[in-house]
């Protein structure tokens, strides 16, 4: 597949932002993809970890989880479809083979995500109070954690079977003939998967650091669950990060050639450097944790590292496809559309940040308040808004549609 070929792949209609602002936002949400992805899957094992233990704390610690994890899984799924919409917008003619390549699994991503949400409700009706009873019916949450993985793995091969369009030839037609079905996953990189995989045990370590912070100022907060948490968030986060950091290392050493030059590159060191930042964090605060808002600071840095760990997973993929295959994302053609620009940053920052900043305040407050929790008046007003605001968004937006279509 040579580079003309490629550009014909283009929307005609260009991009209606500068290419920058799509890559950007897909880094950004893809970090919060990956956040809600690693507390989902780190949550769900703690789950089952806990919920068949003889020791109450792990009992407790599986029924909050399995909360979690239900929780996780939806903001996962909305917060994929962000990424999702930006790499299809700058990279069309790579996400687009690689999916119709293999459609059949674009098509069973659906239904597998549908059937590992529902193991987890099936697991969830079955326990109605884990932390007295104990956990029944594990094989619904084994079943869920493997769906869900099984939908990660369509992800991570179509977004790697776009970074090879020399392959995309042999994998539509093997040997000269056309295989149309679409029936195969033809990419993978087992390190990959399990280094983004893997990385769900520090995340939920640095999880369960806030969630001891959150029961810190709860009403009569249990000390001793409390001292209880804290080693085993560390364990986690220890213990997660080198395993991690062995899948990133067996990732670098086993990159194909054209993308070997990454491995000794500084932006796989930076995402080292961020990585080992985050694992450290705990260590270096030690007492601090239990004071202020420290105890949320490990989980905001760990924020913070995914981050830099997507920027430095899209330089690789930039400069593959510029290096290698003349492609340059940052190029193409842009048909400026300020409505679409105004629309998408108001949604983005006016509507998410008052909705979000309710929400987060209402479920903080509540934590930090002793007895039943009575939002304040500001706090209500700030409701109101987010409401207000959203009908004002569900007006404009179809009034400029209707407007559109009339005119
Ligand atoms: C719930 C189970 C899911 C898991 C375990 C999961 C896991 C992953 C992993 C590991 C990656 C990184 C792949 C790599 O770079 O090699 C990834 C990327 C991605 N995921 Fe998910 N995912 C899940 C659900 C979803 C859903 C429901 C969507 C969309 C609605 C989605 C959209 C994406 C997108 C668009 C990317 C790649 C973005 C890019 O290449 O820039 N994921 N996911």
């Amino acid at each position: 597949m040579n580079t003309e070929m490629l550009y014909a792949l283009r929307d005609p209609a260009g991009v209606p932002s500068h290419p920058i602002v799509f890559l950007v936002l897909g880094v950004i949400t893809f970090a919060l993809h990956m956040a809600a992805v690693q507390v989902m899957l780190g949550a769900g094992v703690l789950t089952l970890r806990g919920a068949f233990s003889a020791e109450r704390y792990w009992r407790r610690l599986a029924a909050t989880m399995l909360t979690t994890a239900k929780i996780a899984v939806s903001v996962a799924i909305v917060v994929g479809v962000a990424p999702l919409l930006f790499v299809q917008v700058v990279y069309d003619p790579f996400w687009y083979t690689s999916n119709v390549l293999s459609a059949w699994w674009v098509i069973g991503f659906i239904l597998l995500l549908i059937a590992g949400y529902i193991s987890m409700y099936v697991f969830y009706w079955k326990n109605h109070d884990i932390e007295a009873d104990g956990g029944r019916g594990g094989i619904w949450m084994v079943a869920s954690l493997a769906l869900l993985l099984s939908v990660g793995f369509i992800v991570h091969s179509l977004t790697n079977q776009m970074l090879f369009p020399e392959s995309w030839m042999s994998w539509y037609a093997p040997n000269g003939v056309v295989q149309p079905d679409g029936k195969s996953l033809h990419y993978w990189n087992l390190p990959r998967f399990g280094f983004f995989i893997a990385l769900s045990i520090p995340v939920v370590g640095a999880w369960i650091f806030a969630y001891r912070r959150y029961l810190q100022a709860s009403d009569q907060p249990d000390a001793a669950y409390l001292a209880w948490l804290a080693p085993l968030a560390q364990k986690l986060m220890l213990i997660g990060g080198v395993v991690s950091l062995v899948f990133g290392a067996v990732w670098m050493a086993t990159l194909p050639e054209k993308m070997a030059w990454f491995a000794i590159s500084p932006w796989s060191f930076i995402a080292l450097l961020a990585l080992l930042a985050t694992v450290a964090t705990p260590l270096l605060l030690k007492g601090r944790l239990d004071q202020g808002y420290w105890g949320y600071a490990i989980f905001g840095v760990g924020a913070v590292a995914l981050i830099v760990v997507g920027a430095m997973r899209e330089v690789l993929r930039y400069v593959t496809l510029v290096g290698a295959h003349g492609y340059d994302a940052l190029d193409y053609r842009v048909n400026m559309d300020w409505f679409s620009n105004v629309m998408f940053f108001s949604t983005f920052l006016v509507l998410g940040g008052v909705t979000l900043g309710y929400l987060i305040a209402v479920a903080w407050q509540a934590g930090q308040t002793k007895g039943i929790y009575t939002p304040s008046p500001t706090l209500n007003r700030l409701g109101s808004l987010s409401v207000g605001l959203l009908v004002v968004w569900t007006v404009v937006y179809f009034a400029v549609g209707f407007f559109v279509w009339a005119r």
